[in-house]
């Protein structure tokens, strides 16, 4: 009898965790998954990820924080972990400027927990996700080699020194490192601060949504599927790479978006208007050539079929979105 390969996956109850664990265990991995069921957005719906993955064998849960490195540190003595995949953070851009020291909290000091432990267990692989945040200042389509200096927010600056310190423990412990930086990424079950989350279920309710600026900023859209995908593909051996994950298409404006989910719905959006917010970025737009080069990966799904897919589960799913 062959055993499992078992992989460690933190944030497992969020809208990429999830799915990264889903994808996972349909390809005959064991997972052992972390999440500490914060209240950033509603647990109920953290909840309803994590019980489509109970219906799995070879999934365990557990309520830890990686912060905690003494409960983290339990899980890594009781199993054998062949990679770490670290999904788990404080994910909001505006929320990191009104709590910083959260973000530090968990998104560097939680990185260095698990980095700490993979080195004393001697486990190799670790995936981090980035964000395509630390491109703030400049110009698109973002390649991987361009420098970061400058973010423009708290979150960005947290995911940046995430990558630093997993430079530093692959420089000095070998351990191989796949940093990848998503893009805006959505689909069903995502994220409820997310703006798209948020549009569906106001013009679906005939509730005003707001948008800061005048609607013109881009985001290069990545759909969740792909983007697990290419979570598995980067579990490979490649050193220590930074590597972009998004649509790679041309970014679509937030007046498209809403356009789009109007004609879906068929309502029209109310909309208010306030100022462009300045931790936020006028436009994203991912080189995905690294990608396609180290991961074979390109994304399948384009922006609307994706967002009908998303508007499709959110109009399935209305009583549990009533009472998140
Ligand atoms: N969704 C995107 O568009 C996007 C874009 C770029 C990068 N990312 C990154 O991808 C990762 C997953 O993001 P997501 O969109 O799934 O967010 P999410 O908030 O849905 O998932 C993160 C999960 O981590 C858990 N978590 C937070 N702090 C924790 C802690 N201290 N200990 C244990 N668990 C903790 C949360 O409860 C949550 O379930 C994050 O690192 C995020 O920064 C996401």
């Amino acid at each position: 009898m062959t055993t499992k390969e078992k992989i460690l996956v933190t944030g497992v109850a969020g809208f990429i965790g999830s799915k990264v664990a889903e994808l996972l265990l349909k390809n005959g991995y064991s997972v052992v998954g972390v999440d500490n069921i914060n209240n950033y957005y509603s647990p109920k719906l953290k909840f309803h990820r994590l019980n489509l993955l109970q219906n799995f064998c070879d999934f365990q849960f557990y309520n830890i924080d990686v912060e905690n490195f003494v409960e983290l540190e339990e899980l890594f003595a009781s199993n054998k972990f062949v990679s770490v995949i670290n999904l788990a953070a404080r994910a909001g851009v505006r929320a990191s400027i009104e709590n910083p020291y959260i973000y530090v909290s968990t998104n560097i000091v939680g990185t260095l927990n698990l980095l700490e432990l993979m080195r004393k267990y001697s486990i190799n692989k670790f995936v981090l996700a980035s964000s395509s945040s630390v491109y703030a200042g400049e110009k698109v389509p973002f390649r991987e080699n361009m420098r970061v200096d400058y973010p423009i927010s708290q979150y960005a600056a947290t995911k940046k020194s995430a990558e630093l310190l997993s430079y530093t423990y692959h420089h000095l412990y070998a351990i191989d490192v796949s940093v990848l930086r998503f893009f805006t990424v959505f689909g069903p079950a995502g994220r409820p601060d997310m703006s798209y989350f948020q549009f569906i279920e106001k013009i679906r309710k005939g509730i005003p949504i707001t948008i800061y600026g005048d609607g013109s900023q881009k985001r290069d859209f990545t759909y969740i599927e792909d983007i697990a995908n290419g979570v598995l593909s980067s579990m490979k051996p490649l050193g220590y790479e930074i590597i972009n994950l998004g649509g790679g298409r041309s970014p679509v404006s937030i007046n498209y978006m809403i356009e789009l989910i109007e004609n879906t719905l068929h309502r029209k959006a109310l909309i208010e208007y306030q100022p462009f917010n300045n931790a936020d970025m006028s436009e994203t737009g991912a080189d995905i050539s690294k990608a396609k080069v180290l991961l074979g990966w390109q994304p399948e799904i384009d922006f609307e079929t994706g967002m009908n897919n998303t508007i499709k589960w959110h109009l399935q799913n209305e009583s549990l979105l009533n009472s998140l």
